[in-house]
């Protein structure tokens, strides 16, 4: 069972904050997930797109300056990092899956990866990149067809992961609330890996690994890595 730390360690950390993706780290999660706004053109790790909602500001990313947005607590003393500070934090220790909430961002996020690739020992099988928004997974790809696309649904569609495939995608991440196995079964069948967000019960743990699921997304790494040791090599 892959186990992403759903904007990091979110459970004993702010959320998405380097201390949350560190926490992840010792965690021994598999990767970590993290949101993407973008204000004044540089993505930031930011779930909402209201800063009230996550830090000791106010206002909308789109309405907000750069320097406004550095000053702000996110919680525990911890600044919003930008995507960049946080591709070259993790350095290669972990994947990490990158997904795009800002609209139209698909350039400013793939300028920042290959800085990455470039800089850092992140390498490209580390990164996959997903987001709700298909018609701008579906850009993404084509500026960066190397590079792995996760497609989101919040539902379960009538033609099952048939959407994923026709993205390309590498891997199709499911609301926990729908996922099923004829689900399961169409997107294997397609060769898509299936990733369930968001796992934070051990019993909710268990049922996906009955599913047969690759992976989840859980605010609590530590309890699911108790449930799933790490294989080794
Ligand atoms: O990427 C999985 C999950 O994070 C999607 O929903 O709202 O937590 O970003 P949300
Ligand atoms: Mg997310």
């Amino acid at each position: 069972m892959f186990i992403w730390a759903h904007r990091g360690a979110s459970s004993i950390a702010p959320e998405n904050t380097i201390k949350a993706f560190e926490q992840a780290i010792q965690a021994q999660a598999d990767g970590i997930e993290l949101d993407v706004q973008v204000v004044e053109n540089i993505p930031v790790v930011l779930h909402d797109a209201w800063l009230q909602q996550t830090t000791n500001g106010i206002g909308h990313v789109t309405q907000v300056a750069f320097g406004y947005l550095q000053s702000l607590d996110a919680g525990d003393g911890q600044s919003v990092p930008t995507l960049r500070d946080v591709l070259m934090h993790i350095n290669g220790r972990c994947k990490i899956n990158i997904e795009l909430k800002a609209a139209d961002c698909e350039a400013l996020i793939l300028a920042d990866i290959e800085y990455a690739l470039e800089h850092s020992a992140v390498t490209a099988d580390d990164i996959l990149v997903s987001s709700f928004n298909h018609r701008m997974l579906a850009r993404f790809a084509k500026l960066a067809p190397a590079i792995r696309l996760g497609a989101l649904t919040a539902n379960l569609p009538l033609s099952l992961a048939e959407f994923a495939t026709e993205l390309g995608a590498w891997s199709v991440h499911c609301a926990r609330d729908f996922i099923d196995q004829d689900f399961v079964q169409d997107a294997h069948q397609r060769g898509l890996k299936v990733f369930v967000y968001t796992i934070n019960h051990a019993e909710d743990m268990e049922k996906m690994h009955q599913l047969g699921v690759d992976g989840i997304f859980t605010d609590y790494p530590t309890r699911a890595r108790q449930l799933f040791s790490v294989v080794e090599p």
